[in-house]
C-alpha cells in the first residue's frame, strides 16, 4: 500500500494566511499541518508515500520534509516521501492520476491533506481487500461537502458532491482507499460543473460495481480549509498535547 497526500489548492478561505504560502504548511499549535496526515499514514504503517503540490508551493515542501528523513516507522528506519507537481488546480481526481506511475500496480490511500482525522486508520489499511473505502462524519454544514446516502445494511448507494438540498447528514472525509483499478476508472472523466475532475465521480463508479464500502469515523474531524475550523482543530491539537 502506497498513499498519496494531496497538498495543492490556492487556500481562497484562509486568505491573508495563505497569501505567501500552502495552507499544509500552516501551524495547526505546534506543527505544520501536513506533520498530521504523514505521522497518521507512518502510524498505519504506510511508508511510501507522495505528497503531491503545485509548482508555487514545491519548494516548500522539500525544505519541510525532505525525504521524509523525520519521520522514521516503527523498525526505526526512515520513510520514503516523493513529490508530484500538479500544475493545475483540476481537482482531486486529477491530483491522483499524477501519482499513477509511482503508485503502479499497488492499492493507494489518498489523504488530502488539510483533513484532520483523529481515528487509527491502520485497522482499516490492514483490512482493506479490494474495490474501494470511504470515511463518513456526521455534519451540519452538508453543503461543504460529499454527501454519502446509506442503505440499512450499511452500504454507500449514491454520493452526492455538495449538495444543495442534502439527503442525509453523513460527509465523506478527505481520506480514501482503492485498489488498483481507480485509474481505469478516470478513463473518459468529465469534468464537474464547478470545472473539476471530482473524486466522487470515481467512487460512484465503485458503487455501480457494489464495490465501495464506508465506515463511520467515531473520533474528532477537521477539515481546516475556514479560518474557524483551522482555528478549532488548534485548539483540539492544544488540548490533546496537555491530556498527554
Ligand atoms: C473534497 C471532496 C468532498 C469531500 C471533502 C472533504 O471537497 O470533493 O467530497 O467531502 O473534500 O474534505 P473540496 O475540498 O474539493 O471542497
Amino acid at each position: 500500500m502506497k498513499a498519496v497526500i494531496l497538498a495543492g489548492g490556492t487556500g481562497t478561505r484562509l486568505r491573508p494566511l495563505t497569501l505567501s504560502t500552502n495552507k499544509h504548511l500552516l501551524p495547526l499549535y505546534d506543527r505544520p499541518v501536513i506533520y498530521h496526515a504523514i505521522e497518521k499514514l507512518v502510524k498505519a504503517g504506510i511508508y511510501k508515500i507522495m505528497v503531491v503540490t503545485s509548482p508555487d508551493h514545491i519548494e516548500g515542501f522539500v525544505k519541510l520534509l525532505g525525504s521524509g528523513q523525520d519521520f522514521s516507522r516503527s523498525d526505526g528506519k526512515q520513510i520514503q516521501i516523493v513529490y508530484g507537481i500538479q500544475n493545475e488546480p483540476n481537482g482531486i481526481a486529477y491530483g491522483l492520476y499524477i501519482a499513477k506511475d509511482y503508485v503502479d500496480d499497488d492499492d493507494c490511500v489518498l489523504y488530502l491533506g488539510d483533513n484532520i482525522i483523529e481515528d487509527d486508520i491502520g485497522p482499516h489499511v490492514r483490512a482493506f481487500k479490494g474495490g474501494a473505502q470511504v470515511f463518513l462524519k456526521k455534519v451540519k454544514d452538508t453543503w461543504r461537502f460529499g454527501i454519502a446516502r446509506v442503505d440499512k445494511k450499511g452500504n454507500v448507494t449514491a454520493i452526492d458532491e455538495k449538495p444543495a438540498k442534502a439527503s442525509s447528514d453523513l460527509a465523506v472525509v478527505g481520506l480514501y482507499i482503492f485498489d488498483n483499478t481507480v485509474f481505469d476508472k478516470m478513463i473518459d472523466q468529465p469534468k464537474s460543473d464547478r470545472g473539476e475532475y471530482e473524486i466522487t465521480y470515481i467512487n460512484n463508479k465503485y458503487i455501480e460495481e457494489g464495490n465501495l464500502k464506508a465506515v463511520v469515523l467515531k473520533k474528532p474531524w477537521f477539515d481546516i480549509g475556514t479560518i474557524e475550523s483551522l482555528h478549532d482543530a488548534a485548539v483540539y491539537a492544544k488540548s490533546k498535547r496537555r491530556r498527554k
